[in-house]
């Protein structure tokens, strides 16, 4: 397998990591037994900031090659439908994560509007990746070669994952522990 294709690959599984570490927030909201607010928000600035910036734009990268090379109609359309839930999600993330900040300092927010916002925001990300890993990414695999692995690996080299990639940004230290204690 690429090493882009890899990385995708272990992007869902940190993904769906942190969706399980948001979903568990988000329980606890609901049925008022706590919620860490801050921990929450540290997700949703991750979200916003590598997914929604490198992850979405790699597979955009992807998708185009994918398009040169020539792809059946279903694949088309499965490909367009992806690229609207990447706007889609940016969108929905942005407007989670600004919730939470508002939150964080002060602000009043419906607990029930807070969690149909996150719930709405994991399930839409969670059925995204899926559809990616059963679909598209299976294609790409079989039609894309070397070059086409290359350029996108190197339009996307300098970014960095600040939580899973070589160090932790100090900003999502908290997050970075709370994900390994999950885990383990
Ligand atoms: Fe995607
Ligand atoms: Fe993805």
């Amino acid at each position: 397998m690429s090493t882009v294709m890899n990385e995708l690959h272990q992007d869902h599984q940190n993904i769906r990591e942190i969706l399980r570490l948001l979903s568990r927030e988000l329980d606890e909201v609901s049925d008022a037994s706590g919620g860490d607010f801050e921990l929450m928000r540290d997700i949703m600035v991750y979200m916003t900031r590598y997914p929604d910036h490198t992850h979405h734009p790699k597979e955009d990268l992807m998708f185009k090659r994918m398009r040169e090379r020539g792809i059946a109609p279903e694949t088309e359309a499965t490909i367009a439908k992806l690229l609207r839930e990447h706007a889609a999600l940016a969108e929905k993330g942005s407007i989670f994560r600004d919730m939470l900040i508002g939150v964080v300092d002060g602000a009043l927010v419906e607990r029930d509007t807070l969690v149909a916002t996150g719930r709405d925001y994991t399930e839409f990300l969670g059925y995204h990746a899926r559809l990616e890993d059963e679909t598209v990414f299976l294609v790409a695999q079989k039609l894309l070669d070397d070059a086409d692995w290359t350029v996108v690996r190197q339009a996307f080299e300098a970014q960095v994952d600040p939580i899973f990639g070589p160090a932790v940004d100090h900003e999502f230290e908290n997050l970075y522990d709370h994900i390994r204690d999950s885990s383990s």
